[in-house]
């Protein structure tokens, strides 16, 4: 006899079908505690590869590793329950074949438990795509201003400003559809490109710093916390925990200099001799 489970979480096919209906709320995770936090808002966590610089430090994403992205999917899918996450294949981890691509793609989702990977790159992906679709293995795109390129673009410049470079734009959100992506995550695009791919394509977008047309919205969850001194300029930042954070830890620091920090005795009272 065999056992169905009931699948609680969001799935692939729910995404998919946020197409022209209602919008998907994205937010990027990092960690256990996070997660649980966005689980009951979010539609669909992403654990980006911008963990390399707004965990680790890093210039820019191209030093991340499988095995971090590893680590920190499995933490993440430790906090949440109910959405959709997808973990990011690191720069050079996909690239070279889809072979290569199928057989790290496949330990990401067998070591952490997440239901989808996302990849950057439009029609020279998109054999990639298809192999890795067909295998069982749910995929997001990723065009536009693709960060594990950004020697090639020669910084985080935003894509399509003239209207000369749209036909190969569009050709990729087109190529990474047909391939069989379930979504497609388009970056730092002019506006008016973005929802006119919007309007092609039929797999949902999912804009960051691109169009309100979009599907769908992502955001790094640090910038949008108010955590970044300097967060990309399209960002609406919808708390200020940088400056809270340090408020806290200067008052702590005062607390504990002025010795005024609760001591021992007030937390475990000293017994009265018999
Ligand atoms: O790595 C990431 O966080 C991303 C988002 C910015 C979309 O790709």
């Amino acid at each position: 006899m065999s056992v169905q489970t009931q699948l609680k979480r969001i799935t692939v096919p729910e995404i998919r079908g946020h197409k022209g209906a209602k919008p998907v709320v994205c937010l990027t995770c990092y960690h256990a505690h996070t997660a649980k936090l966005l689980d009951n808002y979010v539609d669909l966590m992403l654990v980006g590869d911008t963990l390399g610089m707004v965990i680790h430090g890093m210039e820019t994403t191209l030093g991340v590793t499988l095995e971090m992205m590893i680590l920190h999917g499995q933490a993440v899918m430790r906090g949440a329950k109910r959405a959709l996450v997808v973990v990011d294949m690191p720069f050079g981890t996909y690239e070279e074949s889809p072979e290569i691509a199928f057989r790290n793609a496949s330990r990401v989702m067998k070591e952490t438990g997440c239901q989808a990977v996302k990849l950057e790159g439009g029609s020279r992906m998109a054999e990639t795509i298809a192999y890795l679709t067909k295998r069982g293995i749910p995929v997001v795109g990723h065009i536009g201003m693709t960060p594990q390129s950004v020697q090639v673009f020669g910084g985080f410049k935003t894509q399509g400003r003239s209207e000369s470079d749209w036909p190969a734009i569009e050709a990729d959100a087109k190529a990474v559809a047909e391939a069989g992506a379930f979504a497609v995550v388009l970056e730092a695009m002019a506006e008016p490109l973005a929802a006119r791919i919007t309007a092609q394509i039929s797999i949902p977008t999912i804009g960051i710093g691109a169009s309100p047309a979009c599907d769908g919205q992502i955001l790094v969850m640090e910038d949008m916390l108010g955590l970044n001194p300097n967060p990309p300029k399209f960002v609406r930042e919808y708390a200020q925990l940088g400056p809270a954070i340090e408020a806290a830890v200067r008052s702590y620091a005062e607390d504990v200099r002025a010795r005024a920090f609760p001591g021992a005795e007030n937390v475990y009272p000293m017994k009265k001799a018999q």
